[in-house]
Order: structure tokens, then C-alpha cells, then sequence
């Protein structure tokens, strides 16, 4: 059990079901004060489970807690918790399929929604990527059956489970030469970088791009990408470890973002002309510093907040260069199955031909995913992070 996960008084109430099928169990804490001092919604921490019922999933799931001990006083701040708990999967309905999971992708999202930077309806399990068995099919769905290997990236949120139901709609078939896990690393991590690379801003030989947070999930992929593309790729990291894997991962340049100035650094690698896109996924910290780094019609690609949401700008700082600035999300980009399928299959192409190399650089346990939030949040993390179920 790691440091911060402590078993904690719980009020629980459950509904009981038919032996046959699940029981729902809603937990109540009481503690979490002792774990959240500066009152931030940081971490949490979770029961170990118990040996799980095969007849039941466990899922880790973000609950509402009180921030103040037992007290329900009107000023609490709630906080959130990750927790396991049983729920009921159910059968599927028409259009959808039941998948076991055998790998699920960790993402910052995840940290997103279980913080409310992003809102949810509580209680909720999180997870939006992963890749699993499919265990049972809905009335009447043909395409899909028992035993196929599918993946999935993105909406519906859930993928913290052993077992979940989605539409057969979002799920795309996984090919036999890719590994479990190396998928549930790649789908939505890269897809986003497909979006970033090829949708966003059409990256091609003879560009010079800078890229933050280059030893990261999504950052590596990016790396890699551009890098085959034929860019000049300029790498953001927090430590000496990291600028060793972005080196790795085809950055031509790494800056230590937390020793160098990485506007400074930037104006000296291009001599001043600056990059033709900055894919900026740390926000707050970095974004008016990656608006200083563009070229004349540079693209601002804001895709991510890490350290937090970059203050707002007026219009008018994007016009002593002409620049353009757009904030996506990868799930806009594969809004259709067409578009959905053209994405992972470039994702798994690029994976079976060498072009992107998967850096699975962590592996945990389900029930040890507040543990990979911590240490997410941290900056302790590098390349993607895959849970695995406990059974
Ligand atoms: N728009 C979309 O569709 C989309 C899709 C996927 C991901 N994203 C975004 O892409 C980013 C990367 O996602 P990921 O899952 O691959 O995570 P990640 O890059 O593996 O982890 C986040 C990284 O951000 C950097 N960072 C800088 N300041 C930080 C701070 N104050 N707190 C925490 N981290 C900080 C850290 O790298 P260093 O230690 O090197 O600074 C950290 O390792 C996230 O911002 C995510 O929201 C967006």
C-alpha cells in the first residue's frame, strides 16, 4: 500500500441485489482532510480491495468527500477521492458491447476530471482508453463478436474497471501484432498526436516545431512523429532523465525548461526567426512564452493546461505576427467512424512500422491508480502509463 493510501472510516450504503448479479456500493468519507491539507483537491486515496467477486467488477471511482472531518457544514469544500467500488455493469443493449479490460491508458484528463478542472456528475469512474476482450454483444449487433480485441480512446468515460459497456460505435479492432498494452499506451495519446501533427497544423520536412513536455505521454509520440516527418524538433523537459529520452525520442534540441529559458534558448536555436507551431500542452506556464517563440503566421497549438489554464490573451497579441491560435481536443477529430478509423489506423501503422516506439515506461495495478495520479501530478512520470486489472 503506497504512503498515501490509508484505509479511512467510510459510511456505505449498498444496494442489494440477486446473488446472481452486482451490488452497488456508495461510499461516504470522512477523513480526507487528513491527506488534503492545503485544502487542494490533490490526492486522495483508495481502499485495497477486496479478492473481487468474478461475478463483480471493481471499479476505481471519483467520489464526493467531506474536506472537513465528519462535519457537513454548507462551507466545505468538497473534495475528491479515488475509491474502489463495486458496481453494476449489466447486460448490453442495443448497439453496444461489454468489454473485460486487459489494459487501461492513464491520461492527464483523468487528473483534469477527478480535480473538476473538467466537471462530472459525481460519483464517477474515470478512464477514458483502454483495451480489452469483448465478453458479451447486444441484441442484434453484428460486426462485433465475443473474443475480439478492441480498444477504444475518448468518450464514454469509465475505463477505470475490469468490465465496462460501450457503443460498439467507438471501439476499433486491435491488430494481433500489437501488444495489449503498447495499444492502451497509443490510442489516445496517439491520435492526439496524429490530430496535432497532421490535422492541426500539416507538419512536413523543412519546419521547425517546439514541443512541450517532449518526455510525456502524448509529448514522446509527438517527438517520434515529427521527427519521421522530417521537422526540426525542439523539446521542452523538466530534468536531465527526461531530456535523455526526448533526445531519444528524435529531438534535436532539448531544453531544460526548469534551469533554461526556453524563449531564450529558442530564439538562439532558430536565430531568431522562431518555430512555424508550438504544441503546448503545460498551459499556464509556458504560454505566453511559446507566443514569443512563434515565427511570423505561426500556429499556437494550445492543447493541454498541466500546470494549470494560461490566462487569458487579448486578440491583439497574435497580431504583430500574424499568428493563429487554436485550442483542439483529439475527440473533435474523430468525431465520425470514419475519421475515428483513419486515426487509429495510422496510430497501429505507424506503431507496426517502427515510425512511433511506444514507451510503456509504467505499469500498475487498477486498484494503485491513486497512487499513478500522484505521481502523474508530480511530474514523476515519463512516456505513458498503463493500469492493469487486479484479477
Ligand atoms: N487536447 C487533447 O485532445 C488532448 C489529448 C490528450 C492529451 N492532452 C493534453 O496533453 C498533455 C499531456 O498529456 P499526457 O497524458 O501525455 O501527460 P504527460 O505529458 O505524460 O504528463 C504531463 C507532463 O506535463 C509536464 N508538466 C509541466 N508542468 C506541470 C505541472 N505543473 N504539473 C504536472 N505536469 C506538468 C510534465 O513534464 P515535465 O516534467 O517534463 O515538465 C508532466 O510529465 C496534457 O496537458 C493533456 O491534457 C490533450
Amino acid at each position: 500500500m503506497s504512503s498515501l493510501a490509508r484505509s479511512h472510516p467510510v459510511s456505505t450504503s449498498s444496494l442489494s441485489r440477486p446473488s446472481s448479479s452486482l451490488l452497488a456500493i456508495i461510499h461516504r468519507c470522512d477523513c480526507c482532510d487528513r491527506f488534503t491539507p492545503d485544502r487542494s483537491p490533490l490526492l486522495l486515496h483508495h481502499d485495497k480491495p477486496l479478492r473481487p467477486n468474478p461475478l463483480r467488477t471493481l471499479s476505481v471511482a471519483a467520489s464526493l468527500s467531506s474536506s472537513s472531518s465528519s462535519s457537513s457544514s454548507s462551507t466545505e469544500t468538497p473534495q475528491m477521492v479515488l475509491k474502489w467500488e463495486e458496481v453494476e455493469v449489466g447486460e448490453p443493449k442495443d448497439g453496444e458491447i461489454r468489454v473485460r479490460n486487459k489494459a487501461i491508458g492513464v491520461n492527464f484528463i483523468d487528473v483534469y476530471f477527478r480535480k473538476g478542472v473538467y466537471s462530472k456528475e459525481m460519483p464517477f469512474t474515470p478512464g477514458m482508453e483502454a483495451v480489452g476482450v469483448v465478453t458479451a454483444v447486444g441484441p442484434g449487433l453484428t460486426g462485433r463478436e465475443v473474443g475480439d480485441i478492441v480498444a477504444y480512446a475518448g468518450n464514454p468515460m469509465g475505463s477505470y474497471a475490469e468490465e465496462q459497456i460501450l457503443p460498439a460505435s467507438v471501439v476499433v479492432p486491435v491488430p494481433s501484432s500489437i501488444d495489449h498494452k503498447i495499444a492502451a499506451s497509443i490510442m489516445l495519446k496517439g491520435m492526439t498526436a496524429h490530430m496535432l501533427l497532421c490535422r492541426c497544423f500539416k507538419v512536413e520536412a523543412g519546419h521547425t516545431i517546439l514541443v512541450h513536455a517532449a518526455a510525456g505521454g502524448v509529448g514522446s509520440l509527438l517527438c517520434q512523429w515529427a521527427n519521421a516527418l522530417g521537422a526540426t524538433v525542439i523539446g521542452t523537459v523538466s530534468t536531465e532523465e527526461k531530456a535523455a529520452q526526448a533526445a531519444e525520442d528524435g529531438c534535436h534540441h532539448v531544453i531544460v525548461y526548469t534551469k533554461e529559458d526556453f524563449v531564450t534558448r529558442v530564439n538562439e536555436i532558430t536565430s531568431g526567426k522562431g518555430v512555424n507551431v508550438v504544441y503546448d500542452s503545460v498551459g499556464k506556464d509556458t504560454f505566453q512564452g511559446s507566443l514569443s517563440c512563434l515565427a511570423f503566421h505561426g500556429y499556437m497549438v494550445s492543447f493541454g493546461q498541466s500546470s494549470g489554464g494560461p490566462d487569458p490573451i487579448p486578440l491583439s497579441d497574435l497580431a504583430p505576427k500574424s499568428l493563429f491560435l487554436t485550442r483542439p481536443s483529439m475527440m473533435h477529430y474523430t468525431q465520425t467512424r470514419d475519421e475515428l478509423l483513419a486515426a487509429a489506423g495510422e496510430v497501429f501503422a505507424s506503431v507496426a512500422a517502427g515510425i512511433l516506439r511506444a514507451r510503456v515506461n509504467h505499469v500498475y495495478p487498477l486498484s494503485d491508480a491513486a497512487q499513478v495520479h500522484s505521481d502523474l501530478e508530480a511530474r514523476k512520470t515519463s512516456g505513458s502509463i498503463v493500469l492493469v486489472p487486479d484479477s
